[in-house]
Parts: C-alpha cells; structure tokens; sequence
C-alpha cells in the first residue's frame, strides 16, 4: 500500500489521479483581429504537438480580454476567429476540449479563492502587469489586470494540468501558478496538480520583424514587423522582405550580433521542420536577400492556406458554437468537481 503511494507523483493530489492520462492546458487571448506568428510557434503548435499524448484543454481567454479597453462587438467577433485560427491551426475537437472561458464558470469561481491566498507585492512584481500598465499609467490600469495573473493560475489548476504549453513571456505566469498550487495544497490539503510550464526554447520567442530585439506583438506600436495569420500572401511575402537585418552579410546564426538574421532562421527552421543548422548550410555564400525572398514565398504559401482554412471555419458559425459548446461540457466535467473540492477544502458549507 506504502509502495503504491509512493509511486504516485508528489505534485498530485489524491483524487482520481493515476488512471488517467495527462493534462495540457493552455489559452490565447482574443485581443486582436488575429493572432500572429509568434502565438502560432511559440504555442499552437506545441498545443497541437500535445494532443495524443495529453487529455488537452484549449480555451479562448475573453475574461482576461476585458482587462483593458475593449468592444463588445469585436470581442464577439474576435472569439469566433480565435476559435477558427486554433482550429486551423490544427487543435482537434475530437480529441482535444477548445472552448470559451467564460462558458465554464469555475475559472472565475476559482480565482476569487486564490485572489485570496495571493499577496499583493506577489501580484505586483508580475513583469507583464508593469510592462501593461506602465503603458497606460498605473492610475489608469485596472484592477483586473493587476488580478489577471491569478485567474490564469485558475485556469490551469481548476483541470490539475500537468502541461502548460506557452511562449517565454508566459513563465513567470506559470511560475505563480505553482506557487499558489503549492501553497493551497499546503495550507488546506492536497488538491492541485503544481503544472509545468512547456516551453519549447527554438520557438519560445519570435521577434518583431522590424525589431529583432522586442518579440512579435499584436500591441506593437507598428505592424509592419508583425505577421498576421490573417495577412495576405503578398503582405507576408513583403514584410519578410522588408525585414529589418544586421550589418554584415554572411548568413550564420548568432542570437547576439545578428538578431534579425537569428529570427528569420528561427522562423524557417520552425515552418521547415528543418535544422537551423541545415537551413545556414543551404545559404552558405549567399546574401540575407535570399533568404528573406525564400523564407518570404514559404510564408505567403504558408498564411495563403492559413488564411483559406480559416474562412472556410468561420463560414459556419453554427458549427463552430457547436465545437465550443462541446468543449465547454468537457471542460465543466473537469472544472466542476475541482472547484467542489476547493470549496470543501476552503470550510465553505456545502448546499444540502
Ligand atoms: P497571449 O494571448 O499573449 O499569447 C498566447 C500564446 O502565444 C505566446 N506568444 C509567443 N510565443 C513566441 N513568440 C512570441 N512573440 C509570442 N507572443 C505570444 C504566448 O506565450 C502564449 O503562450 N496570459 C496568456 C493567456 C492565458 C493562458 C492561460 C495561457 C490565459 N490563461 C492559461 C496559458 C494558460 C496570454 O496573455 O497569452
């Protein structure tokens, strides 16, 4: 019985746990009209590389999207093409749950008890909080935002995710959620999974086009270093051209000295499924030119079929309400029996 025991991860908690496979989780907000190269590689990617070996649950975020100024109307509108690029993207409703946040009410129920056990100097060293609101001045920047980092925790423990699969700029979130995990689980019990942030390094950063050294943003100040999952073809083809480079000519890879050249490498390699290293020996000799012209026809036939997949989605919204209905009673199958848990747990009476 000892044995069995010890057998079992020491970041699980007790319930229902070794006969069932592993969870990935992961979100990407809808605040832009698409989402752009670097939510593609840096997560869709890896969510859709998760899917056989993990239960997988993938969700569109429009309760952390009302942090800052938004519309209603677009934010409906940008739900249903977040939905339609994860599915282009390859997420697999068969096999993975997609669903809408706020169509599962236990990420904000759990939140509220973790805003609990969070501490506000905690909260406040989150570096994409300062970078958001120093934006906006911290006057202006609501309290959602400052609260955001703690609904994404939810988010990931109320499925006792084992995987979280992001870009860099999302570890420190992941680091939170550990922390909290780990401090409920202390203070009330085991109850959380602790997750693990799935960052894959060759992609964990895609940089602005124009600015090699800040990564690709829909809240970049200009969009010409951005490229969109909606661009045209000969958008893309002309923002890969227009690509901002290093001095010298020579194509090696070299992050430091040669962060424009760095990135277009990282790029191909990711689209190519080639080595970095095979991709510099095929340019041996040859001028940065080349290789923003190669790299930007990949891109155009890449984001042209992108593009197409998605329309065709988005065609039929009935079926795509149908997709996010059916994640979300997933989701919920999930979701509801940890936040039962989290309420016992908390010394909530529980309704006769
Ligand atoms: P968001 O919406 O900013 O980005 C979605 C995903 O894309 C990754 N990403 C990048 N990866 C590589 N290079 C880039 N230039 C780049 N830009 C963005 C992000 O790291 C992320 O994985 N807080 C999250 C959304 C969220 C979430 C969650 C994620 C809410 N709840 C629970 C995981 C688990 C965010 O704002 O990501």
């Amino acid at each position: 019985m000892m044995l069995a025991m010890s057998d079992a991860s020491p970041s699980r908690s007790g319930t229902e746990r070794s006969d069932r496979r592993p969870r990935a989780l992961s979100g990407a907000q809808p605040t832009a009209d698409s989402y752009h190269l670097g939510n593609y590689f840096g997560a869709f990617r890896q969510w859709v590389a998760l899917q056989d070996e993990f239960e997988a649950f993938y969700f569109i975020p429009d309760l952390h999207a009302i942090t800052v100024d938004y519309d209603p109307a677009l934010l409906r509108e940008r739900t249903y093409v977040a939905a339609a690029q994860m599915l282009a993207s390859g997420v697999d409703p068969e096999r993975s749950a997609l669903f809408v946040q706020s169509h599962v009410p236990e990420h904000a129920q759990l939140a509220w008890v973790l805003n609990g056990i969070t501490g506000f100097g905690e909260a406040g060293r989150m570096t994409q909080f300062k970078d958001k609101s120093s934006r906006s001045g911290t006057d202006n920047a609501s309290v959602g935002l400052f609260t955001y980092p703690i609904l994404m925790a939810a988010d990931i423990l109320v499925y006792q995710a084992d995987k979280v699969p992001v870009g860099e700029d999302q570890r420190q979130h992941v680091e939170l959620t550990r922390n909290l995990a780990q401090r409920f689980n202390h203070r009330f019990g085991e109850t959380f999974t602790v997750p693990e942030a799935h960052i894959v390094k060759a992609t964990a950063k895609i940089y602005d086009l124009q600015d090699p050294t800040s990564k690709m943003s829909g809240s970049n100040a200009s969009h010409a270093g951005v490229v969109d999952l909606t661009d045209t073809p000969k958008q893309v083809a002309k923002k890969v051209r227009s690509a901002v480079t290093d001095s010298g000519s020579e194509i090696v890879y070299d992050p430091a000295t040669k962060p424009g050249i760095a990135n277009l490498l990282s790029i191909y390699s990711a689209l190519t499924g080639r080595t970095i290293d095979d991709v510099v020996a095929e340019y041996e000799g040859q001028q940065y030119g080349h290789l923003k012209v190669a790299l930007g026809d990949l891109l155009a036939d890449f984001v042209g079929a992108f593009g197409d997949r998605t329309r065709e989605l988005l065609d039929d919204k009935g079926e795509l309400d149908r997709v996010l209905a059916a994640g979300a009673a997933r989701a919920r199958e999930v979701a509801a029996p940890t936040l039962e848990l989290v309420y016992e747990r908390s010394g909530f009476v529980r309704p006769a």
